[in-house]
């Protein structure tokens, strides 16, 4: 029913929609905070020096979900943005409805077939159709730490859950609040995309948040996971609650926190407060889960505007491929490239990190989608999982009836 709704809302907006002039893209985004705004500037500047003007469509909330939210009411008015910034299954579930500008003769002129990798692919394609232009690769299990703090408690890098607990333990008990933390469904989800492949392992990860197993999702390794989410809530502030992800990591960079567990995007904070990796900062894998990357890709996907505005989305989705410009947005926004093409010279050691950890992935096939950031499920089972993280994190559910609710909720999402 929404299907049809939405599509046939949408029909109609193909022909009601205002002329958007040939030179002028929209962009709905969730890019708000100081380091994701830097990032989307050296965008803005690339299509405004090639003469396609920006109208931009911020909507705050890390994550996205606000921001799709705005989209599917802009959508159901008939008025869709031009471009919009979008990841995973969402981007899939609007292919489905069949709105969105079909890029193939841009991907196959620029041969984005043989740059970009599988793993994307299944998300910037649908039934074969180039629908989306992928602008990077984010992953989530990333740990970042002031190394002033490791330096002066003398701590090493924590590489498995026993030396985890005991150095955030060794950082509380010194004063500084161990993890800094923003309580947001989001957030704790992030969070929880880690545990679980740190508890269970590549198959474990797989079974449970990729093919939703019954099984896996109700184990024992699942009750270990939400115990040790348990752990983890144990060294959070008590002032984390609805906290913004950016205002987490400003805590490590202001020397309030020792750590905070978060995608790589925070890289982009330490950055846009001049600090430097190795020096003021340290990024690792969360431990237990190094070997592996669990990814999220921002694409952008254009709307179906008729001849309107076919021009300016073009130009657009090449300026996105472009590799000049995939090396200088993500040097700054802290993710890596979509493009495999893209030297590394312009990275840091954290992002040449993260772009060895890539390919090294791709090529050993532990290169898993974020549950937390759309790229395991579809948006109503994230949601699900979503609501049961964030319940037994915020101490609604003991361990045992997070597992119990964590079934019951994605058989129902389903
Ligand atoms: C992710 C997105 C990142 C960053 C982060 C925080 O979903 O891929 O680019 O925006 O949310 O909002």
């Amino acid at each position: 029913m929404l299907r049809k709704v939405l599509l046939g809302t949408v029909c109609a907006a193909v022909i009601s929609l205002p002329a958007a002039a040939q030179d002028e893209v929209e962009v709905l985004h969730w890019w708000t905070s100081g380091g994701e705004a830097a990032a989307l500037n050296v965008l803005r500047g690339d299509l405004e020096a090639g003469g396609v003007s920006w109208q931009d469509m911020p909507v705050a909330g890390g994550g996205g979900e606000q921001a799709m939210t705005v989209l599917r009411a802009r959508v159901t008015a008939g008025n869709p943005p031009t471009a919009v910034q979008m990841l995973g299954f969402d981007i899939l579930d609007w292919a489905e409805l069949g709105v969105l500008a079909d890029l193939n003769a841009l991907a196959e002129e620029e041969n984005w077939d043989a740059v970009v990798p599988e793993a994307l692919q299944a998300f910037s394609r649908h039934e074969g159709v180039w629908i989306a232009a992928p602008v990077n690769v984010h992953s989530t299990n990333w740990v970042w730490a002031n190394a002033n703090i490791m330096r002066e408690l003398s701590l090493e890098q924590p590489t498995d859950w026993d030396s985890l607990i005991s150095t955030l333990q060794a950082i509380e008990d010194a004063g500084y609040v161990a993890l800094a933390h923003g309580g947001q469904a989001w957030q704790d989800a992030t969070i929880f995309d880690s545990v679980v492949m740190a508890t269970g392992g590549p198959e474990f990860y797989q079974a449970s948040m990729i093919d939703l197993d019954p099984d896996a999702l109700g184990s024992e390794t699942m009750l270990e996971v939400f115990n040790r989410m348990g752990q983890l809530r144990g060294f959070v502030d008590d002032n984390f609650s609805g906290r913004d992800w950016n205002l987490a990591s400003a805590m490590v960079i202001n020397g309030e926190a020792g750590m905070q567990v978060m995608g790589d995007w925070a890289k982009g904070e330490f950055l846009n407060a001049g600090q430097v990796p190795g020096e003021d900062f340290l990024c690792f894998r969360f431990p237990g889960t190094q070997g592996t990357v669990m990814f999220n890709s921002d694409q952008f996907v254009m709307f179906e505007l008729g001849d309107e505005g076919q021009d300016a989305q073009v130009a657009m989705a090449s300026a996105v491929m472009s590799p000049a410009f995939q090396s200088a947005f993500n040097v700054v926004k802290g993710s890596v490239p979509a493009r495999t093409d893209v030297p590394n010279d312009d990275f840091d050691a954290c992002g040449q990190q993260g772009m060895a950890d890539l390919a090294a992935a791709n090529e050993a096939g532990t290169l898993y989608g974020s549950f937390a950031h759309g790229h395991a499920s579809p948006a109503a089972v994230k949601n699900a999982i979503y609501d049961v993280v964030t319940a037994h994190f915020n101490g609604e559910y003991d361990s045992e009836t997070a597992v119990e609710e964590l079934v019951f909720a994605v058989e129902g999402a389903q």
